[in-house]
């Protein structure tokens, strides 16, 4: 008879990160639609318990007084060193034309998060 194993607790991952939306049009636009999931991407197992916390940075360094740090370039690039990051993706983007001269251009995004699976050793007690 096999003896049973328990598991620790689940792992708690806090963290702080980046939804990318970009869309080119030779168009002039009124409206950008979004509308798409916000998926995780694991480069490595999280702790094993407890809280998680290391990516609970901003992704942009608000206080630095180094205009590098606010280049798009530079900010994905440090994004991407990062184990633990999201990406969105949404296969059917609208562009809505059509803007009057004093309104606002509008970007109405729904960030969907499905159910992911995600990696952490066990440890057994
Ligand atoms: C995550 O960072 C935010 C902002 O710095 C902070 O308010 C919050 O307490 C942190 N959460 C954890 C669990 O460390
Ligand atoms: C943000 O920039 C400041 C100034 O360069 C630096 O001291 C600080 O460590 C940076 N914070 C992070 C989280 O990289
Ligand atoms: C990211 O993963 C690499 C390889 O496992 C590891 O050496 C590095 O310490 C990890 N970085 C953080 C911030 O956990
Ligand atoms: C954004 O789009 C949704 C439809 O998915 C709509 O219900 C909502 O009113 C729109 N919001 C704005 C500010 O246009």
């Amino acid at each position: 008879m096999a003896r049973g194993k328990s598991l620790m607790r689940m792992s708690t991952l806090v963290m702080q990160s980046m939804a990318f939306l970009q869309f080119f049009s030779p168009v002039p636009g009124s409206q950008l639609y979004m509308n798409g999931d916000l998926k995780l991407n694991q480069r490595q197992l999280l702790n094993h318990r407890g809280l998680d916390t290391r990516y609970n940075v901003s992704v942009v360094n608000g206080t630095s007084p180094f205009a590098s740090d606010y280049d798009l370039m530079n900010i994905i690039a440090a994004y991407w060193e990062r184990n633990v990051t999201t990406v969105f993706s949404d296969p059917n983007p609208v562009w809505m034309t059509g803007r009057a001269a004093d309104t606002p251009f509008i970007i109405n995004a729904t960030i969907r998060y499905p159910v992911e699976v995600i990696l952490y050793p066990l440890k057994t007690a």
